[in-house]
């Protein structure tokens, strides 16, 4: 295992220090990322001392460090997962070579494009996010939000360095343009749609980090068996941080459900919205927009780009090792949905052009394990309601269904049948409007919770109920 050296001035477990050159080029980057942190990173919080966990090495129990940080003077650093020995190329025309460690010239522009477009997401969703501080839930909720934004922010450094360590000056060019898109900018806006969206209340961060922060799970685990060791090393030490995310909107989600039917029974009502709570209907609305503009975010169903990543090895598929095949795929077919005359009909294609809706096949099916976890909460509390994952052809904007009109129940529906239901199935301005009204003032007495969300089942780190997550100093 590597230690992180955090006597440098980026804490690194790459040997920075051995490499001059290399380390001026990041240590001259390091003052435009801190203007970028002050100028769009959460808002008026440069005072603050917040619990935060900071990796202490890239082995799975690194993470037991916590401590009060003031977030600018966070250690955004560079951590790789550990080297494996004689790896190999898992997949492709090359599998079974030796994983490259240099970018091999033919891939140079496929793996950059790589790089800059799971980069670009990284400070994106701290863009979305910088304003929900001041309307936070409590305490643990602040201190979950900022975590998530500094270990997004440190993302962000690890494809830097990808692009700064293996692609010369377009790659250092690149890392400039990283600090200079925005989300929702109308001339320099963010790559990918979904992260040009606002973040506008607490529900939409839950859902965003459940759904959104999710696909970029199977974005990294699959650039994490690529053939580029670099590539695969950093994506597999994302992953471990990525997965907390994941939790705050997973249990994020689920204590709103909880508070939503304490009240629905305690009130014999499903109005719940009198009682200043969010209503089933409601939270199943922002499900069904997050999960359908995050689906949007695995590209088109049938892909040659996919393929031919595929077969050059810089992309494979989720826990490619694990699977039992042949690893090249080059006869194999895949059955993907698709819109003809009007229909939904599958068909079988070449696996390897199917392999984004592969891939999104496995997100989809780790989507529905959160939503039965919510049910049981519905479940318990003998509410008869059930929310549900809409259907994959639902309010897509990318791909074969992006002119179709499909219902939540997956049926093709004329304009006029989408126009007179579009308010039963998405969030309508009203909805957002009485979402936004219900987020108040920060809660920040210590233990207090907004009315609308239960406290979670237990603190960070195993903290007291009443833990002073955030000082404001
Ligand atoms: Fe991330
Ligand atoms: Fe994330």
């Amino acid at each position: 295992m590597m230690a992180i050296d955090y006597s440098e001035r980026i804490p690194n477990n790459v040997e920075l220090s051995s490499d001059r050159r290399l380390q001026r080029a990041l240590e001259a980057w390091q003052p435009r990322f801190l203007d970028w942190w002050k100028d769009l990173g959460p808002e008026g919080t440069s005072a603050y001392d917040v619990y935060l966990r900071t990796a202490i090495s890239t082995d799975a129990n690194g993470w037991a460090n916590f401590g009060y940080v003031k977030m600018p003077e966070y250690r955004w650093g560079i951590f790789l997962a550990d080297r494996e020995a004689d790896r190999v190329i898992p997949f492709g025309d090359n599998k079974g070579a030796a994983a490259w460690q240099e970018v091999p010239g033919e891939h140079r522009s496929t793996l950059r494009r790589l790089i800059v477009t799971q980069g670009d997401t990284e400070p994106a969703s701290v863009e979305q996010q910088r304003l929900l501080g001041r309307t936070a839930p409590s305490l643990y909720d602040l201190r979950n939000l900022f975590q998530i934004n500094v270990e997004e922010g440190r993302h962000l450094w690890a494809m830097v360095y990808l692009l700064h360590a293996y692609f010369g000056r377009d790659g250092r060019e690149e890392a400039e343009a990283m600090l200079e898109r925005h989300s929702g900018d109308p001339d320099k806006p963010r790559i990918l749609g979904a992260f040009n969206e606002q973040t506008p209340d607490w529900l939409s961060f839950f859902m965003f980090t459940y759904f959104t922060d999710r696909d970029g799970k199977y974005q990294l685990a699959s650039l994490a068996e690529s053939g580029f060791d670099p590539l695969s090393r950093t994506c597999r030490f994302m992953l471990t941080e990525e997965a907390h995310h994941m939790f705050v909107g997973e249990t994020g989600v689920g204590r709103i459900v909880q508070r939503t039917c304490e009240l629905m029974r305690e009130h014999k009502t499903d109005d719940v919205r009198a009682l200043g709570a969010i209503d089933l209907a409601t939270l199943q609305k922002y499900l069904n927009f997050h999960f359908s503009v995050s689906l949007d975010l695995f590209g088109q169903e049938a892909s040659t780009n996919a393929a031919n990543y595929y077969t050059a090895g810089v992309k494979g598929r989720f826990l490619e090792t694990k699977i039992a095949d042949d690893h090249k795929l080059t006869d194999a077919t895949y059955d993907i949905l698709g819109l003809q005359d009007g229909a939904l009909v599958s068909r079988a294609v070449p696996a390897l052009s199917a392999l984004n809706e592969r891939l999104r096949q496995d997100y989809i099916d780790d989507c529905a394990r959160g939503v039965l976890r919510w049910n049981k909460v519905i479940e318990r509390a003998g509410i008869p309601f059930e929310l549900k994952l809409p259907h994959r052809a639902f309010n897509r904007r990318i791909g074969a269904f992006a002119d179709a009109r499909v219902s939540p129940e997956g049926k093709v529906v004329s304009e006029a049948d989408w126009a007179a239901n579009a308010g039963m199935w998405l969030p309508t301005d009203e909805d957002r409007a009485y979402v936004r009204s219900l987020m108040g003032a920060a809660v920040i007495e210590p233990g207090k919770y907004a009315h609308w969300i239960a406290p979670p089942a237990r603190g960070i780190n195993n903290q007291p109920a009443d833990f002073q997550y955030v000082r404001f100093n």
